[in-house]
């Protein structure tokens, strides 16, 4: 421990905005922290142990039965447990679905979808359904072309950066035709409740609401586990690790035993439903905080504004290292905004308390009335 300030791991911990790898549970830390030398009074580690053996099959099975719990997820929907973030998503997705018909469309309302049509552009015929710069709303549902040799529509339901999410897909169902919609849920998912049966895909990194990073996971409607390019490797191809229960390779097995105590912290919180109405709080408040300002302000449409990712910038941007050092004066870190639009942005996940957001809100207003 000599390289390290154990000050504020013995004293208290932070308030963690940052947008990921984010805020865990600290009930969760403090379990793996008791657990970390010997898992279960096994004496041994669960990182040092076999992905095959009875410890860890137990873990991996718990954590996906819970998972499938929590999003209420149907049978005929495989839960994939990967690696290599969701930006390797962003290429396994049309290697994984386009070998018979090589068109895809993409809706582009921020940053993070942007970069999945310029990774899909390497595998297919990719057409463009919507965009509109700045990324500040989402275009009218329906202007969105979806043509109709498209094997599906991607989307990004929150986009991390811009501060833009969207649920309510209703508007785009006429214009479907069977296609599925497939999205990058990374930063929203577990946020909220969703209908899965809405969706063909829905992938995410594990960096922001499920755990730490190194884990991706992909729910994978069934009956397109079949279309993959023969290209596609076969560690990543979704049919490949479907049938061998995610464990083709080794698996990322701490950060499934982190994710797997996560799930059981939300379930005991009272699943999804309760974490929603936290995190609708929660962001009513940093967004009522911000609104009410005169130093500080949102731009995004407010039918459109991210619950857990809140941009904002302050009117002198002159004043951005201050509120930064300050902050952190304060314990409250991760707030420097995304390097592509600067200004500030707080990451509102699950594990951050209410009262992490109450002290932000109040750092915040003490610092307006200062400057
Ligand atoms: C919406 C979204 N998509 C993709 C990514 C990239 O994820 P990864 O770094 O796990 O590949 C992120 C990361 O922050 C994200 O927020």
């Amino acid at each position: 421990m000599d390289n390290y300030s154990t000050d504020k791991i013995s004293y208290g911990r932070l308030h963690n905005f940052s947008a990921g790898p984010a805020a865990l549970p600290k009930e969760v830390l403090e379990i793996a922290q008791r657990e970390l030398l010997s898992f279960n009074g096994s004496g041994i580690s669960i990182m040092e142990v076999s992905h095959r053996g009875k410890l860890f099959d137990r873990v991996h099975t718990e954590a996906l039965e819970n998972f499938r719990t929590l999003l209420n997820i149907p049978s005929d929907y495989a839960v994939l447990f990967m690696q290599g973030g969701a930006i390797a998503q962003n290429s396994l997705i049309p290697l994984n679905l386009l070998s018979k018909n090589q068109n895809a469309c993409y809706a582009v309302t921020g940053s993070w979808s942007n970069k999945s049509v310029i990774e899909a552009k390497r595998y297919g015929n990719i057409t463009i359904a919507c965009e509109q710069k700045p990324y500040l709303s989402v275009p009218d549902f329906n202007t969105w072309d979806i043509p109709q040799h498209s094997e599906y529509l991607h989307i990004c339901t929150n986009e991390t950066i811009d501060g833009i999410e969207f649920v309510d897909l209703s508007a785009l169902k006429s214009k479907l035709n069977g296609k599925y919609i497939i999205s990058d849920m990374s930063s929203h998912i577990l946020s909220r409740q969703i209908n899965i049966d809405d969706y063909g895909v829905i992938y995410a990194g594990a960096q922001k609401n499920i755990g730490p990073s190194g884990l991706t996971i992909a729910i994978v409607r069934k009956n397109l586990l079949n279309q993959a390019m023969p290209a596609c490797p076969i560690s990543l191809n979704w049919n490949n690790v479907y049938q061998n229960n995610s464990m083709y390779n080794t698996p990322p097995t701490f950060a499934i035993y982190i994710a797997g105590l996560v799930f059981k912290w939300l379930l005991n919180k009272g699943a999804v439903q309760t974490i929603e109405k936290e995190n609708i709080a929660k962001s009513q408040k940093l967004y009522t905080c911000i609104d009410k300002s005169s130093l500080y302000k949102n731009n995004i449409d407010k039918n459109y504004r991210s619950r857990m990712n809140i941009p904002f910038k302050l009117n002198d941007e002159s004043l951005n290292p201050q509120f930064l050092e300050q902050a952190e004066l304060n314990n409250l870190v991760g707030l420097k905004g995304h390097k592509s639009v600067g200004g500030m942005r707080a990451s509102l996940y699950n594990a951050v308390s209410l009262e992490s957001v109450e002290k932000l809100i109040d750092f915040m207003q003490k610092f307006e009335n200062s400057n």
